[in-house]
């Protein structure tokens, strides 16, 4: 038996025990991407890096043996720099958006590619639950939005842009979705008062209904929509689109109090009989003047990062951030959503930690278009009318699918995100064109995301899959192929599942 300390704590493993096994015996748990416990070893990602107290060297764990009277840190300024530096090492060659630029283009980040794929496999109903998730007027925005989404569409150079936008107006048209499904009582018991049933108003009375809370929307028009009912969007958003989303946000629980004007003396009182407060009034008006609000010199609603105000009271909108695009108040309002949720909740306010992105960049385009060439060009839509019928689907088809396929349980994401590792800017050219392979059981394989951790070669020999994968080109050049220029199918024989599962990027997934 081997005696040992790891962060201080005195532990007693078997003969022969890794590190990074005994590590994880007194819950410690050691980032590891080329490390697989049923394979044979294979030292390459050095993303598992230690460092031996007494000699002060820095050791991989998955390799390296416990040793009598070994002193280990798992975690200091120098191990977090080592992993940090073998994980920009192994994205100088990474090639890959882990999210589509048409996601990371939306205010409102919506899953854009999974909404293509369900309105191409014809689910309309699937296509809306997607949609809302992050935003809470599809069919507002549907008419409406300028798309930023569209301006950067993979598809644009070669024919045009996905129609992103109308096919979002499609999914709320055509889709249907039983609330129930989004519903949490996390809030219930709460109650929480809402100035204003503009684009602000409307999002977060969803959101907050949705989560239990018992939501009033107090708004002095008529009518729901706030300013983007006073604006002539080209006569093009007609009242059933605004019905339409309010129907939902009231099916969602939230009672409206239209016809009500709130005076100074009024959001008094609401602001005391409301556990929190949303003023989402547009733009800084006269009467809130006399509200318990600070303006500052260039006339706008001062609030935290987090919109917060003062007291129980949050403001949202163009009276707090200046912006005329109503998706980005829709996005500004949801996550105020999740800033009330937390006050109401006496959650401490943590910042949102910011997740590591891969991209193509520019030269993308090319790239993708050679995964998938489609010849499918679909008519030009009549904004006004819309997608009818099979034309929804045919349009969905069109989209390239630039998002990876493992964007939550990419370990090379995960690390990148905890370490703070980067991408550089200007990488070298690819040694490998990006190509995607697909098989009849839907699993990919793109050889530019993989790290070259040699899991598959092993598991392909451990299995007997022939012929799997293989090394193939010396050193740096060194890539992963499927030897003899074998198909997918043939290369992961019965056992694709189990090399999506295994491979820890988005190399090898599902589709
Ligand atoms: S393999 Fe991982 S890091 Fe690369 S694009 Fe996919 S999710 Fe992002
Ligand atoms: S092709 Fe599809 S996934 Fe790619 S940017 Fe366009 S809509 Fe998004
Ligand atoms: S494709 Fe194979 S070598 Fe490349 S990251 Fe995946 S498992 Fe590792
Ligand atoms: S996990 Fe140790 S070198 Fe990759």
């Amino acid at each position: 038996m081997i005696n040992l300390k790891i962060d201080g704590i005195e532990i007693l493993v078997a003969d022969n025990t890794k590190l990074i096994d005994a590590a994880q015996m007194v819950g410690v748990e050691i980032p590891s991407m080329c490390h697989n416990n049923a394979l044979p070893h294979f030292t390459s990602c050095m993303v598992c890096m230690v460092k031996d107290a007494v000699t002060g060297r820095l050791i991989p764990s998955c390799s390296s043996i416990a040793a009598e009277g070994q002193q280990i840190i798992t975690k200091d300024i120098e191990v977090v720099a080592a992993r940090k530096m073998a994980l920009e090492l192994l994205l100088s060659e990474h090639y890959g958006d882990c999210e589509a630029p048409c996601t990371t283009a939306c205010p409102a980040h919506m899953d854009i590619p999974g909404m293509n794929r369900a309105l191409a496999a014809g689910n309309a109903d699937g296509a809306l639950e997607i949609v809302l998730q992050k935003i809470a007027l599809p069919s507002i925005l549907g008419f409406i939005c300028p798309a930023p989404c569209e301006g950067v569409c993979r598809r644009k150079p070669v024919d045009r842009t996905v129609n992103i936008c109308v096919l979002k107006r499609f999914a709320s048209d055509n889709g249907l979705v039983d609330l129930n499904k989004f519903r949490t009582n996390r809030l219930v018991g709460k109650r929480v008062g809402i100035v204003g049933a503009g684009v602000a108003g409307l999002t977060a009375a969803f959101y907050l209904s949705l989560n239990g809370a018992e939501v009033h929307v107090f708004e002095k028009k008529s009518m729901p929509g706030g300013e983007i009912t006073d604006t002539d969007f080209n006569g093009f958003l007609p009242e059933k689109a605004v019905l339409r989303d309010f129907n939902r946000i009231v099916e969602a629980g939230a009672v409206f109090h239209f016809n009500t004007h709130i005076t100074s003396k009024e959001i008094g009182s609401i602001i005391e009989t409301y556990d929190a407060v949303i003023i989402a009034v547009g733009r800084f008006c006269d009467e809130m003047r006399e509200w318990p609000v600070a303006v500052d010199s260039d006339g706008f609603v001062v609030a935290s990062d987090d919109y917060f105000c003062s007291g129980n009271v949050f403001v949202v909108g163009s009276s707090v951030r200046p912006t005329r695009l109503a998706i980005r108040i829709a996005a500004q309002a949801w996550q105020a959503f999740h800033s009330v949720s937390k006050f109401l909740l006496a959650e401490p306010h943590s910042h949102q930690s910011v997740c590591f992105n891969s991209s193509y960049g520019k030269t993308g385009a090319d790239h993708v278009l050679s995964w998938k060439k489609s010849d499918m060009v679909s008519n030009q839509v009549e904004f006004k009318t819309g997608f009818v019928g099979n034309e929804a689907k045919q349009e969905a088809l069109r989209c390239l699918h630039c998002d990876c396929y493992k964007p939550n349980n990419c370990k090379l994401r995960i690390y990148a995100s905890e370490y703070g590792a980067r991408q550089e800017k200007q990488r070298p050219l690819l040694k490998n064109k990006p190509h995607r392979q697909c098989d009849s059981e839907n699993i990919i394989f793109e050889p530019v995301k993989c790290i070259k951790c040699g899991i598959c070669v092993r598991l392909a020999r451990k299995y007997d899959v022939l012929p799997g994968f293989t090394f193939s080109g010396r050193g740096f050049d060194s890539v992963i192929t499927i030897p003899f220029g074998a198909d997918l199918k043939s290369a992961v024989g019965d056992y694709g599942k189990m090399f999506a599962e295994a491979c820890p990027t988005g190399a090898i997934s599902f589709l």
